[in-house]
């Protein structure tokens, strides 16, 4: 299908400064040009806008949650306009409480459109957090707790529908750093969680079958890819690197299987820090990994 990339140049959900420069990152790292170069019609539409970052400290448990509410009003409204032209949105970030305003778009068009929705969460962490546990305040934290009705209405209604989606929805793997707090909510709500251990003892190629099992034709994936799954020593430009993360094969194969499905639906890439990376390596490697989740792979060629 044809891809629409949009910029969201945003780290108000954030505790560190610098991941608003991802999306130029990515731009420079040539995510248009690799995907046109894969046949696909990508047209870049520029950044969505929304407030400066104000660095101030939590109010009630939020950092920033008027400009994070701004920004994903804007996502929503851009990504809806995507999908209901047939194509397929893709977020560059920007921090990761814009998955907010994405999923929202994509749930709403999946009921609109009787599409069954699956998320892949592909993450260090499992962004599960209230304003009541959260040890930081940062909504990035909070994304797929918010999309499953557990938040401020402001975002857990924020495409009308809430809850957004249901935990029953969500894969999560390369989990590895969850608040103390954090897991008793992923558990009391039943999140489908791959942790690296599970990783490590039952291999990536189990876990990606496992966590893409019962996908069929009417199913849409969204694909949430914080670059912070990745082991901070191949991905080191990102605000909250956690040691122990995928590998480079692994991050390869979880694209390529996903590329296999054909059915990838819309996609974030968000977390790219700028500011933290080495030279340009870690956009350069998420382009890399992108072209894979559409479909390049070392023998086959179309
Ligand atoms: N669990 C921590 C918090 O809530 C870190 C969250 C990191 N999230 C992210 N999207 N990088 O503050
Ligand atoms: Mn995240
Ligand atoms: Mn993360
Ligand atoms: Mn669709």
């Amino acid at each position: 299908p044809a891809v629409s990339i949009f910029g969201v140049p945003t780290d108000v959900g954030a505790g560190r400064r610098g991941a608003s420069m991802g999306p130029e990152a990515l731009r420079v790292a040539g995510l248009a040009e690799a995907l046109a170069a894969r046949g696909i019609d990508v047209a870049d539409r520029g950044n969505v806008k929304g407030p400066r970052n104000p660095w101030s400290g939590p109010v009630d448990g939020y950092r920033h949650l008027e400009e994070v509410v701004a920004w994903n009003r804007a996502v929503l409204e851009a990504s809806t306009a995507e999908l209901r032209q047939g194509r397929m949105p893709v977020m560059l970030g920007g921090d990761h409480c814009l998955a907010i305003g994405s999923i929202a778009a994509v749930a709403n068009h999946c009921r609109e459109s009787g599409k069954t929705l699956r998320i892949l969460w592909l993450d260090a962490h499992t962004d599960f957090n209230t304003h009541a546990i959260t040890p930081s305040g940062n909504v990035h934290g909070m994304p797929v707790a918010c999309l499953c009705g557990i938040g401020p209405s402001v975002l857990t209604e924020l495409g009308g529908t809430s809850p957004a989606i249901t935990p029953a929805q969500v894969r999560q793997i390369g989990i590895r750093s969850v608040d103390q707090e954090e897991k008793r909510m992923v558990h009391e709500h039943g999140l489908d969680i791959y942790d690296m251990r599970y990783i490590d003892e039952v291999g990536m190629k189990r876990v990606v079958e496992e966590a893409l099992h019962g996908l069929d034709d009417d199913t849409h994936l969204h694909v949430s890819f914080d670059v912070d799954v990745l082991d901070p020593s191949i991905a080191p430009g990102t605000g909250t690197p956690v040691p122990g993360g995928i590998n480079y094969r692994e991050a390869q194969l979880v694209m390529e299987m996903i590329a296999d499905t054909g059915r990838l639906g819309s996609l974030d890439i968000v977390e790219v820090n700028t500011a933290l990376d080495t030279g340009n390596a870690t956009a350069e490697l998420a382009v890399d990994l992108v072209e894979s989740l559409f479909g390049k792979s070392t023998l086959m060629r179309d």
